[in-house]
């Protein structure tokens, strides 16, 4: 007996006559003019979309492999070095290490894409020490504008373990899928940097336990997790974190970390060490005086795994981070080519500024000199550097625009010294 509700239509592309139980056997039907398609063709029209799609997908994927050669090409290690040695003075081995690291990275990247995710090539995340003021935060954003892969810088002393007061650490990867535009497939390929690494040490290093600094030990073992590789999920930018609010998720597998910081102190993690092993080969300890301590620089080019972990840092972490990069002081030569080399040097800065007034600027030698030296005793590397001229400078730059007059300036010690003014003469243009 025939099912009252049950019609019967013919498809209009398969032809069939169809009994519709429901409207999903027919689920386009236009009652006016009777144009319908059944429920198989549909299913046969995506099938055929399905396999159109997976084939651009694959297509896409090598376009993106032959993207990496170009990537490649373009990024050898040679040819980074060379561009960073544009921004930044001395440095030679970081600099090295990392354009090594990054060429790898694209590497492993054209690997991935050609052996289907493969990953049989480690990774290298990079550990940078050197004091303050040596470069390395301006060394990682120089090199971020060279990258084809997206970049972020997460200052890890804002820090804290989930349920403190501060950034979560999944903070750091949300930085890089805002990086990549909010493309996480590119953001899984970013390289992050964790900068001021050196600041979630446990305060107590590792042998105190008792004292321990539960707060830091927390921020550790988060970020281990994304150093081993996880996904990590976050709300987006400016969400206010509730178990309802969508969440975005990347994986860190492919993501490569690079950290850095001063780890004031750890040279003498380093000295202690050296001694141990040296009272137990036999030197004793009156082979070196206290009055003859290594200085800071010989130590940390000496550097061990084991130092870090009596610093504060656990051993897993340690473990994730198999490069280890250290950087110089810089001494007064270097903060003197500082001042006037790089491409953005503070000097020739000032220059393009007074130009645009007529002025044609000059800094005597043993003026730039004096600015080193004065740089040194702050002890903060090339940090203060701007800010000395800056002193010498602002009572230029106010005086300057008074006049239309061609002039030249000459800055002497004199000026950066004891603040005396700088010398002007008239200038035939
Ligand atoms: N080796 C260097 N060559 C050129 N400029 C440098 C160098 N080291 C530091 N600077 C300059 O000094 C300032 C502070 O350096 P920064 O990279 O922040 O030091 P830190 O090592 O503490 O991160 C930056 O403006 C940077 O341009
Ligand atoms: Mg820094």
């Amino acid at each position: 007996m025939p099912n009252p509700n049950t019609t019967q239509h013919q498809c209009s592309l398969c032809k069939k006559v169809i009994t519709v139980h429901s409207q999903y056997d027919m689920p386009i039907f236009d009652p006016n003019t009777g144009f319908s398609i059944c429920k198989n063709c549909i299913k046969q029209i995506n099938r055929i979309l399905e396999e159109h799609d997976a084939a651009n997908a694959s297509e896409e994927k090598k376009d993106f492999a032959i993207q990496l050669d170009d990537i490649l090409s373009k990024n050898k290690p040679h040819i980074i070095k060379e561009y960073l040695d544009e921004y930044i003075i001395n440095q030679d081995r970081a600099k090295k290490i990392l354009a090594v690291a990054v060429y790898n990275h694209y590497k492993r990247m054209k690997y991935g894409a050609e052996h289907e995710g493969n990953t049989d090539i480690e990774k290298s995340n990079v550990i940078m020490l050197g004091p303050s003021g040596c470069g390395k935060t301006a060394l990682l954003s120089h090199l971020s504008k060279l990258l084809d892969v997206p970049f972020a810088v997460t200052d890890t002393s804002s820090l804290t373990e989930a349920g403190f007061v501060g950034a979560d650490v999944e903070v750091a990867v949300r930085n890089l899928y805002y990086a990549a535009d909010k493309d996480i497939a590119k953001a899984e390929h970013g390289i992050i940097y964790l900068d001021e690494f050196d600041k979630i040490a446990r305060k107590s290093g590792a042998n105190n336990s008792i004292t321990a600094d539960p707060g830091h030990e927390g921020v550790q073992q988060a970020l281990l997790k994304m150093l081993e590789g996880s996904v990590v999920e976050f709300t987006a930018r400016g969400q206010r974190k509730h178990p309802e609010a969508p969440t975005i998720k990347v994986d860190t597998k492919n993501v490569l970390f690079i950290v850095g910081g001063a780890f004031v102190g750890i040279d003498k993690e380093i000295s202690k060490r050296l001694k141990k092993a040296d009272a137990n080969i036999g030197f004793g300890a009156e082979v070196q005086g206290e009055d003859e301590k290594p200085k800071y620089d010989e130590l940390i080019h000496k550097v061990r795994p084991e130092d870090l972990m009596e610093y504060g840092i656990i051993p897993e972490i340690i473990g994730r981070l198999p490069i280890i990069c250290t950087l110089e002081t810089l001494d007064e030569d270097a903060l003197l080519r500082i001042l006037t080399e790089p491409k953005n040097a503070p000097v020739k800065q000032y220059e393009k500024l007074l130009s645009m007034d007529n002025v044609k600027l000059e800094f005597q030698e043993d003026a730039l000199r004096a600015v080193a030296k004065k740089a040194i005793e702050r002890k903060t590397g090339a940090r203060s550097l701007k800010g000395i001229i800056e002193d010498t400078m602002l009572d230029v730059m106010f005086d300057i625009p008074k006049s239309n007059e061609p002039r030249k300036i000459i800055i002497t010690k004199e000026c950066i010294e004891d603040g005396a003014k700088p010398t002007i003469e008239p200038m035939e243009d």
